[in-house]
């Protein structure tokens, strides 16, 4: 009865969500780029670039050369028209055009979630990625996982499921250690929780707005979405808190390959962890 509707209308759309997405995880990433020791980095790989805005950060704090890579033609034009110096390519990551071993760094963000194939991926990405290289995943969420007060469990079930109706895994969070070790890789994680509360939240909420009722129209007439959604503003102007747990990992070997690996996997800044 409903269809799949596409997420963004426009490339520039999306950059416009990836950069607010971006925004929320900029500190943490910093902090986890200057861990894997970024400022030593000759090359460094962004797979399921999107429109480039972490891309392009990446390269603003480090000297090496930074490639995008997307599966989406219209992202990689748009990332190409809004920023320079980084070579970004329509590819798919589960079969990239690179040599083995030529990255110093293969990081992403936000992606393996939509990878229809993860497991592919990660063994493609392990295959460019240099012996001793660093592997770094970066705000794989877990819907399940979500901890608020208010509830509202219409609200978050409809978040899911419309992600998943996209073809998203809302779970990949917890997977994400298990997929890498499956890759023969070793995994330290924990979990990372993030806290997102009062007018922040409202001010959140505001700017998804039209990309929840893009979703939930999926799954559910236009009148019910736009009630969901207002039910949900309503309760974060009273002061709902919203914890997601993300998962925090690192490795410093591989099991089958010489190499360092540091997973963060999550999607919010856990605040006081970084005052
Ligand atoms: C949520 S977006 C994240 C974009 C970017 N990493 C960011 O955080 O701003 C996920 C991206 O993964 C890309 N993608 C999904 N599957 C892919 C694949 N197999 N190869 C390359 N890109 C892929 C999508 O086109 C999309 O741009």
């Amino acid at each position: 009865m409903f269809r799949v509707r596409p997420m963004f209308e426009s490339a520039e759309e999306a950059s416009r969500f990836f950069a607010h997405q971006a925004l929320r995880t900029s500190a943490i990433r910093r902090e986890l780029y200057r861990r894997a020791g970024i400022q030593r980095m000759k090359s460094i790989l962004d797979a399921g670039c999107g429109t480039g805005e972490i891309t392009s950060q990446l390269r603003e704090i480090t000297t090496a050369n930074v490639t995008g890579v997307d599966i989406e033609e219209i992202f990689i034009k748009c990332a190409r028209s809004n920023y320079g110096g980084v070579d970004f390519r329509c590819s798919d990551c589960a079969s990239l055009p690179y040599e083995d071993c030529c990255f110093d760094m293969v990081t992403f963000h936000f992606f393996l979630m939509w990878a229809q194939k993860p497991s592919r991926v990660i063994g493609e990405l392990l295959r460019v990625l240099k012996r001793g290289g660093v592997l770094l995943a970066c705000a794989e969420p877990d819907y399940g996982g979500i901890i608020e007060y208010p509830e509202n469990r219409e609200f978050r079930k409809a978040e899911e499921e419309a992600l998943r109706a996209r073809g998203a895994d809302t779970k990949i969070g917890r997977k994400l250690g298990f997929l890498l070790r499956e890759a023969g890789l070793s995994v330290n994680q924990g979990v990372f929780a993030s806290v997102i509360e009062g007018r922040q939240l409202v001010e959140d909420l505001r700017f998804m707005k039209d990309f929840y009722l893009r979703d939930f129209t999926q799954i559910m007439d236009e009148k019910r979405a736009r009630t969901l959604i207002e039910k949900e503003i309503k309760i974060a102007a009273r002061g709902k808190v919203m914890v997601t747990p993300p998962f925090f990992g690192r490795s410093q070997e591989r099991i089958r390959r010489n190499g360092t690996l540091l997973i963060f996997a999550g999607y919010k800044v856990m605040r006081f962890w970084l005052s």
